[in-house]
């Protein structure tokens, strides 16, 4: 083991244990205290030696029991490297703008597409909202709605917040063009170039590449389908690493679907506290819930200003008006002058026509209607998929938004797929597009949001008789 680091070593001799069976499935390893102490070694070693094991998928973190070995020694379920997370540079973009040229193709079925269909959102109300709303503008507001913005928006969105339990102040809201532009402006509010960033792996490829405009570095961490980030996997990262931001989902995850119970957002939002990391918090499903209530936000849970919770009007009202906003804590102000700094401000008319259509509009009638559709939309894409996906291939159980995460079994390669799909008017999005490690090879989302597409249920077909073909020996 000549030329190993110490936590390899330390890694190594574990390895061989726990596969020669001498430390048999389900049994408990060290603590990270013990450990240190009885080999000579810091705690941060201990942690990487753990990381690592984990990564291999030999152990697993079990809340507040420590770590044990898993009872069928198997490949992680999301990581394909079996080193731990370092930061790496992000270069995704190529990779990215290929699959989504391919989505705008007109004609082809949009399973690869980030939007639901443009007929379930009430275009004609928000139409009526538009003229209504420009009409009762006073003409010197037209150009005085500076950042942080509309304030009637922001009172509504406040209003909003304040309805569902989370606490948060028009003062802090500031309104930008959609979501994509709250998340940068946030990042960039806490960052600089070459700093290190958590991200979940797989995640949204537009996180992956404002990290790669931005000059950041990626730190991966686990997000399973069902539970969504690994906090243990995160706290030796942040333990490990000087972690400058996380940008994370914790509700709806995309590509995943991935929902964190609440306790665990608690116990995020401790972690992230005790070392003072802010987080981006991309919440744009939040109002796509299936369930009765909506999931608290990793907002509801910051008590102090740590959390950018940002969000947008685009998947749930208002595609295209381009209007979102970020409810920024203590980084309200910095954030406001990075905007006007940028873009100056978000189009008044898109923001009249919303705090308009808030007002009265018939917002919670839209939502409902909306999340029944989707929910109903989710089974029976799951149904259909279970009836023409090969054997062992594994589908997520997501509470609201429409993608489904599909793991074929390996062998599949769903980029391949994805350009033979293309040929035959399918467009879906393949795996690697959600990481920087190119990982998830034989994955891919799937969105269900397009209710009287009637092209779906054969593009299932297709995709399983694609998926079937590349398991045939
Ligand atoms: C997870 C996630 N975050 C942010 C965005 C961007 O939202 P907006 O269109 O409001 O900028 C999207 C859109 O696809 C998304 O899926």
């Amino acid at each position: 083991m000549a030329g190993l680091r110490r936590y390899q070593r330390y890694a190594e001799e574990l390895t061989a244990l726990i596969r020669s069976g001498e430390m048999a499935p389900g049994t408990r390893l060290p603590s990270v205290r013990e450990a240190s102490r009885s080999r000579r070694i810091s705690p941060a070693t201990v942690f990487e030696a753990f990381y690592l094991l984990q990564a291999r998928g030999l152990i697993e973190s079990r809340p507040r029991s420590g770590f044990f070995v898993r009872s069928a020694p198997q490949a992680a379920p999301v990581r394909a490297t079996s080193t731990a997370p370092r930061s790496r540079a992000v270069a995704v973009s190529d990779l990215v703008f290929e699959v989504l040229e391919a989505t705008r193709r007109p004609g082809v079925a949009p399973l690869g597409s980030a939007f639901p269909g443009v007929d379930l959102f009430p275009l004609k109300q928000l139409a009526r909202a538009l003229n209504t709303g420009m009409r009762q503008l006073e003409p010197a507001r037209i150009v005085e709605d500076l950042p942080p913005g509309n304030e009637r928006l922001r009172r509504q969105i406040a209003l909003r917040y304040a309805l569902s339990g989370t606490r948060v102040a028009p003062d802090e809201i500031v309104i930008t063009n959609g979501a994509m532009e709250a998340l940068t402006l946030s990042l960039q509010a806490v960052t600089q170039p070459g700093d290190a960033v958590v991200v979940e792996s797989p995640c949204f490829y537009a996180a992956l590449q404002a990290l790669e405009r931005l000059r950041l570095k990626v730190v991966e961490i686990p997000c399973d389908p069902r539970h969504g980030l690994d906090l243990a996997a995160l706290r030796m990262a942040l333990h490990r690493q000087d972690v400058k931001a996380c940008w994370l989902m914790p509700s709806f995850q995309n590509p995943t679907g991935a929902s964190m119970p609440e306790a665990r957002r608690r116990e995020l939002l401790a972690l992230l506290e005790s070392h003072e990391v802010p987080l981006v918090e991309d919440d744009v499903y939040a109002e796509l819930y299936y369930g009765a209530h909506p999931p608290s936000p990793a907002k509801a849970f910051d008590s102090r200003g740590l959390v950018m919770h940002c969000s947008s009007f685009s998947k749930c009202l208002a595609p295209g008006y381009r209007v979102g906003w970020v409810a920024a804590g203590r980084y309200a102000q910095a954030i406001t002058r990075a905007k006007v700094m940028t873009t100056l401000s978000t189009a008044v008319p898109s923001q009249q026509a919303l705090a308009e259509y808030l007002a009265h509009g018939g917002y919670e009638r839209h939502l409902r209607k909306l999340r029944r559709t989707l929910a109903r939309q989710h089974e029976i894409a799951a149904r259909m998929a279970a009836r023409y996906f090969p054997a062992g291939t594994q589908l997520s159980s997501p509470e609201g938004g429409y993608f489904l995460w599909v793991q074929f079994p390996q062998g599949v390669d769903t980029l391949q797929m994805h350009r033979e799909a293309l040929e035959r008017g399918i467009n879906i999005a393949p795996g690697q597009i959600f990481s920087a490690t190119r990982a998830f090879g034989n994955c891919l989302r799937l969105n269900f949001g397009h209710p009287r597409d009637a092209r779906f249920e054969p593009a299932l077909k297709v995709i399983g008789e694609l998926a079937a073909a590349a398991l045939r020996p």
